[in-house]
């Protein structure tokens, strides 16, 4: 027998698994003529969506050979550039690589899914930023159109609508999420102006100045008007004082660290653009409630958002140490954010009457013909399972939504609280 010991699988996953570059390997392309999924996607609903994904491109198919391979019926250059510039689960097409297999690899983390600023603050709850890309193509928004976020959080949507060359607007009711959205969408337009002060912040960074909030504020704006370069270093900071409160990191070590990722990754993205040519998308954040929504009746192409998930995490609990270091009232707060009002019973109650207003107001500003992909899942609050899914189907049906498409997607990290959420693509009827 051979001397030399074969590896067993499991050795070759662990292997795999390490290595952080895994899902950016680059064999096995070239003899593979037609469409070739990128390696991280592994899930059902994965494969679900980059189906529906191809057929919003107009794409004729077959499934060959275990699920993973795939046969274009109708190739055409229109087709192949459109998987090419757009496709979220694809590695290659016929030998050349996609965009989106360049772009996750501008990383700055070890998880493949926190590419370019997508990790910029350790927001709870992020979307899976692939499946947004995807979602934006299969409710088929193109460039130019609007896409509307009305629980933006962490702004993951706005990133990836801004790479398509996707219009975004989003709200949150949250200023915290407001500045995270700003810059990851932003810092790139300034990064000269971030770079002109970044010494000088750093040369009066003494352990000091992170005990007293009053000192770091002014001092940025001491150094700049420009209020992106402000959210750049507010947010920096947060981190730190994030990763204090969460992780008792040291503040200044932590900073210091971060501050330079944030940089690699602004220039990352960039880089990029420029080597992709990519056309951006206009990008626009308020604080807001969506409630009652700053927009006129009829004028967003498309909807992609997430609501509070009923009583499932505390948003407000979550990220009390930064809206706290930011100057917020957080007591005061808690009154206008969905689903944290309100004990027991009530609480659910209350929950179903504000998302009833928020579901309306989509209605109203969502263009007729056009769809609403929502992704919520039933939580589970003092032992018993809130159907909040079927709740949100119902609601949304009695006022003029159709459902479309209901694709199960399992969740990981939340187990205690909720196993799965549903990915439901609503279209306003008329
Ligand atoms: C599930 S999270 C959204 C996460 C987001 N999809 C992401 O990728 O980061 C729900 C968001 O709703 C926000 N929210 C709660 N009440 C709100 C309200 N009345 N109006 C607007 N946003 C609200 C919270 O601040 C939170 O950011």
């Amino acid at each position: 027998m051979d001397k030399k010991k074969l590896k067993t699988k499991g050795e070759t996953m662990i292997e795999r698994a390490e290595n952080q570059f895994w899902a950016y390997d680059i064999n096995n392309i070239n003899n593979q003529k037609d469409l070739v999924l990128l390696d991280n996607v592994q899930f059902i609903y994965e494969l679900s969506l980059a189906e529906l994904e191809l057929k919003s491109f107009g794409v004729e198919f077959k499934v060959t050979n275990g699920l993973r391979k795939f046969k274009i019926l109708n190739k055409s250059e229109e087709i192949k550039n459109l998987i090419k510039k757009r496709g979220s689960y694809f590695k290659s097409i016929d030998g050349e690589f996609t965009d989106y297999f360049y772009i996750i690899q501008k990383n700055q983390t070890r998880s493949v899914n926190q590419y370019l600023t997508h990790w910029i603050y350790p927001y709870k709850g992020k979307f899976h930023p692939q499946m947004i890309r995807a979602l934006l193509n299969i409710i088929g928004l193109k460039q130019g159109d609007i896409v509307f976020e009305p629980f933006s959080g962490s702004g993951t949507t706005a990133l990836e609508a801004q790479l398509l060359g996707i219009n975004f607007y989003g709200i949150d009711i949250s200023p915290l999420c407001v500045i995270q959205g700003r810059v990851k969408t932003e810092s790139i337009f300034i990064l000269d102006k971030i770079l002109e002060i970044k010494d000088k912040v750093i040369s009066k960074l003494v352990p000091s100045l992170f005990h007293s909030e009053v000192d770091y504020y002014k001092l940025i704006d001491k150094l700049t008007d420009d209020e992106r370069v402000k959210n750049f270093y507010k947010l920096a900071r947060l981190l730190a004082v994030s990763d204090n409160s969460r992780r008792k990191k040291d503040f200044v070590t932590s900073y210091i660290k971060n501050i330079n990722l944030m940089i690699a990754s602004i220039k990352d993205y960039i880089e990029i653009k420029e080597r992709l040519g990519l056309k951006l998308g206009e990008v626009k954040f308020e604080v807001g409630d969506s409630r009652n929504v700053n927009l006129p009746d009829n004028s967003v192409d498309g909807i992609v958002t997430s609501p509070p998930y009923s009583i499932a995490l505390d948003y407000v609990k979550n990220d009390e140490h930064s809206l706290k270091d930011l100057g917020f009232d957080v007591t005061k707060m808690r009154n206008d954010f969905i689903g944290v009002r309100g004990n027991g019973k009530n609480r659910v109650k209350l929950y179903n009457e504000d998302m009833k207003k928020s579901y309306s107001e989509m209605y109203r500003v969502l263009k007729p013909n056009k769809y609403a992909v929502i992704v919520i899942g039933n939580a589970t609050y003092q032992g018993k399972e809130v159907k909040t899914v079927e709740f949100t189907v119902d609601y949304m049906e009695s006022i003029g939504f159709k459902l479309v498409k209901n694709i199960n997607k399992i969740i990981f990290g939340l187990y205690n609280v909720m196993k799965k959420e549903n990915i439901l693509i609503f279209k306003k009827e008329i």
